[in-house]
């Protein structure tokens, strides 16, 4: 553990300085690799590259203006590959990003995701143990309350996940909070996010998923780009103002910085503290539609079709601990996330599929 300064330029003594990154490549890893580098972290990133690319680092390396550091090509549930990275780095702290998280997928192929989200975060846990790491940030999601009701749901809702996916990050929960319970030292902050959305200003990274995105979000940034024809509309049906569903959309950008500050607060000590990440606010799919279209400059093609099985009318975050107990509170709104994303998709209409790569790190 070093001194370093924080992002108020004054010296944070006892806070992480070097931290891996389980998932670094992924939509809001390499955000998050660019909030760390910005505020002086050292990084150690390991990503399979299953729905990403490693092209990535050179776009999170131009705009930080930084090496990211160490990165390695594995899988987290080789747990001799990922050993062999903690034998080689000193490492502070762990942001675990890796995790397969289409919903829909995990209906088809639950094994695989129980396996890779459950498999995946005790082989890391294991190695973190044999390491001497104690410190964890564990990406959760608002998926673990399923089917919750209207309003505002704070973290005192029961978890009632309803998929494999829900169910595999419930499980990591569980597993998290027995470890602490029964080894002290541990320290872990659960992020459950809503739905994370945007890309970082500059445009030169963003959402770029394998295949068709699940997501509302970079779906409907394909269409306005012109690779997809129209989107379709799950279900206008619903008891909504406008029949749509409701979801709580937060800036990726804001979603990372809330990371940024996990990592300050490593210094309250062992334990597991469980925060929704939301604005606390609900849109529907129609609100970004129309707000997606200001953005571009242009109307996004749609049609309604039936609602898509396992989805729900709303889910809104009570986000009002997070900000209690650091400060945190998300800056940005639907109009930059989708102005953010429009910029991403515009300047990349086909992604990262040719961009330069950095040279990979030696074994
Ligand atoms: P993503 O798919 O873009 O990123 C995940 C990254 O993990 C990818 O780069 C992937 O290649 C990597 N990965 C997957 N399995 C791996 C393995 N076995 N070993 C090493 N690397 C592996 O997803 P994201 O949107 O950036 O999500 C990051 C985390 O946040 C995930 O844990 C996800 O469940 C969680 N989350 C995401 C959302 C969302 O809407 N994006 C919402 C709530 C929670
Ligand atoms: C948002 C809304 C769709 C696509 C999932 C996970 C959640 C979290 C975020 C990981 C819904 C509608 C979507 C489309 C549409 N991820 N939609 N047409 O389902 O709220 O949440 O991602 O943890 O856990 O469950 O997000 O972006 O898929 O959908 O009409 O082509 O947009 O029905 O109402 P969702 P989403």
């Amino acid at each position: 553990m070093r001194t370093r300064p924080n992002h108020t330029g004054i010296p944070a003594a006892g806070t992480p300085s070097t931290v891996l990154v389980t998932g670094g490549a992924g939509f809001i890893g390499s955000h998050a690799c660019v909030e760390l580098l910005d505020h002086g972290y050292e990084l150690i990133v390991v990503d399979d590259y299953s729905n990403s690319t490693p092209q990535v680092f050179a776009r999170v390396e131009r705009i930080a203006g930084r090496f990211v550091g160490a990165v390695y090509e594995l899988d987290i549930r080789d747990r001799r590959a990922l050993s062999a990275v903690f034998d080689r780095h000193s490492v502070d702290a762990v942001v675990h990003f890796a995790a397969h998280k289409a919903v829909g997928e995990s209906t088809r192929m639950p094994i695989q995701y129980y396996d890779t989200n459950v498999g995946g975060t005790t082989a890391l846990l294991s190695v973190m143990r044999e390491h001497g790491v104690h410190q964890l940030v564990f990406s959760s999601s608002c998926s673990v309350y399923g089917d919750a009701g209207r309003g505002p749901l704070d973290e005192t809702t029961p978890a009632r996940p309803t998929n494999p996916y829900a169910t595999s990050k419930w499980l990591c929960e569980q597993i998290l909070a027995d470890v602490c319970r029964r080894t002290p030292e541990f320290a872990v902050l659960c992020l459950r996010y809503f739905n994370p959305a945007g890309a970082h200003a500059s445009g030169l990274l963003g959402e770029d998923p394998h295949g068709t995105p699940d997501n509302l979000m970079p779906y409907v940034a394909q269409v306005a780009v012109g690779r997809r024809d129209r989107l379709r509309v799950f279900g206008d049906d619903y008891a909504t103002t406008d029949g749509t569903a409701i979801r709580d959309y937060l800036h990726v950008m804001d979603t990372v910085e809330a990371h940024r500050v996990a990592l300050d607060h490593f210094i309250d000590g062992p334990g597991m503290r469980v925060f929704n990440l939301g604005v606390g606010r609900g849109s529907s799919v129609m609100d970004v539609v129309n707000a997606f279209s200001a953005a571009c400059g242009r109307p996004i093609p749609y049609e309604v079709v039936g609602r898509r099985p396992g989805d729900v009318p709303e889910l809104v975050a009570d986000a009002s601990a997070v900000a209690r107990a650091w400060g945190w509170r998300p800056t940005r709104d639907l109009a930059a996330m989708c102005r953010d994303s429009w910029h991403f998709q515009q300047l990349n209409p086909h992604g990262y599929a040719g961009s330069a790569r950095r040279p990979a790190t030696k074994e």
